[in-house]
């Protein structure tokens, strides 16, 4: 097994440049995540290391070995489709012998890998079903057994589970990613569901318009969005516009100044920054902040009790909205129309250049 590098890698459809300019490394075993909005080239590329779309520059690699220039039959890749292409008119072992038939495998060593690949899939017992016959998490494992049985170095999925509802979703990721981690295979994983990224990978790649935004794990990818576009598309963020005050230490909006660690730009600069909703924690009564922390204030708006999470709206001075969020609020003591003060981390801000 080996890493994969992309490197330069191009390709335009008419003035569509799906994929701009994309060099990354991957390493060896590594559940690894294209993320964006649709349009954003995460197909295109994933197709690009499968073999199902040409490049026009750049070159593909898996380990030293250069492998954009071999059919996608000869690059021990396997691919997962969103819509599972599995075909209505075999039986489930034979969806899964298909690979294996291509590639002229025995068929004593054939009925052995299938068997093999739907136990890993927890299909062991369905073997001689008909498609028709199983439910739609069912279908989406037969795809992973038919890509997993021919002993790929690289495992590639493309949204693979955007058909099913929503618990079946959470259930589905974490069997792939234990799969992935059972079998120490690398994996390309593409979504648009920035949860889902969040929850499986190891590292993630956000993508936007043919361009890589920001690549780093999950952690680093919420808590220090590189740009703007990263911090609102990985979930509810306050982006918020203002200047710079009292040596760096401020960020003045509107009326209202927001503490920040401390900033090497002069007074007066414009900047934009990004503060979680979960950051900030409403201050009940006159509850002190924290040693260290600042405070904002704002009136509230709307409380949208969740359950387990409660979601506040609140109102700065001049108006811009701020948006919290918190567990176990004691909601009797909160009132719309209230001032309310919002104590956080001035380390959970993210200022952009
Ligand atoms: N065969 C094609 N012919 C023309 N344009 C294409 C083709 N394939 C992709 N494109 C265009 O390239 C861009 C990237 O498409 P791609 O399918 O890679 O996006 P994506 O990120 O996978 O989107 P989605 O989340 O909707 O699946 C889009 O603007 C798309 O319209
Ligand atoms: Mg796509």
């Amino acid at each position: 097994m080996a890493n994969i590098t992309l490197q330069q890698v191009n390709r335009s459809f008419g003035s569509v440049h799906a994929v701009d300019n994309i060099s990354l490394t991957i390493a060896d075993g590594e559940f690894f995540t294209l993320l964006g909005p649709s349009g954003c080239g995460k197909t295109t590329l994933l197709r690009m290391v499968a073999g199902f779309a040409d490049l026009e520059t750049g070159e593909i690699r898996f380990g030293g070995r250069r492998i954009d220039t071999l059919p996608a039959h000869r690059r021990n890749t396997g691919m997962v489709f969103q819509n599972y292409a599995i075909f209505p008119n075999l039986k489930v072992g034979e969806n899964v012998a298909y690979g294996l038939r291509a590639r002229k495998v025995p068929g004593p060593k054939i009925a052995e890998r299938v068997a093999s690949a739907l136990r890993l899939v927890k299909l062991a017992e369905h073997g001689d079903r008909w498609p028709h016959q199983l439910s739609g998490g069912q279908l989406q494992r037969v795809a992973i057994a038919r890509a997993l049985v021919i002993e790929p170095e690289v495992l590639l999925l493309d949204e693979p589970l955007s058909n099913l509802d929503a618990q079946l979703r959470v259930e589905m990721r974490g069997e792939i990613r234990q799969l992935q981690q059972s079998l120490g295979i690398t994996a390309i994983y593409v979504t648009h569901d920035q949860e889902e990224a969040l929850a499986i990978s190891d590292r993630i790649a956000v993508m936007r318009q043919g361009r890589l935004e920001q690549i780093g794990a999950p952690d680093d990818i919420y808590r220090r969005p590189a740009t703007p576009f990263v911090a609102e598309f990985m979930g509810t963020t306050n982006l918020l516009m203002g200047t710079l005050a009292a040596q760096g230490t401020r960020i003045k909006v509107g009326e209202t100044e927001f503490g920040v660690p401390r900033l090497e730009a002069p007074d007066g600069t414009n900047v934009s920054f990004s503060l979680r909703p979960e950051a900030l924690r409403p201050l009940i009564d006159d509850e002190a902040s924290p040693q260290g922390w600042a405070v904002v204030a704002a009136k509230l708006t709307r409380l949208e009790f969740l359950g387990a999470l409660t979601r506040v709206e609140a109102s700065l001075s001049h108006g811009a909205p701020l948006r919290a969020a918190w567990l176990d609020l004691p909601l009797q003591r909160l009132h719309t129309g209230d001032l309310l003060r919002f104590a956080y981390d001035p380390g959970r801000v993210t200022v952009f250049a």
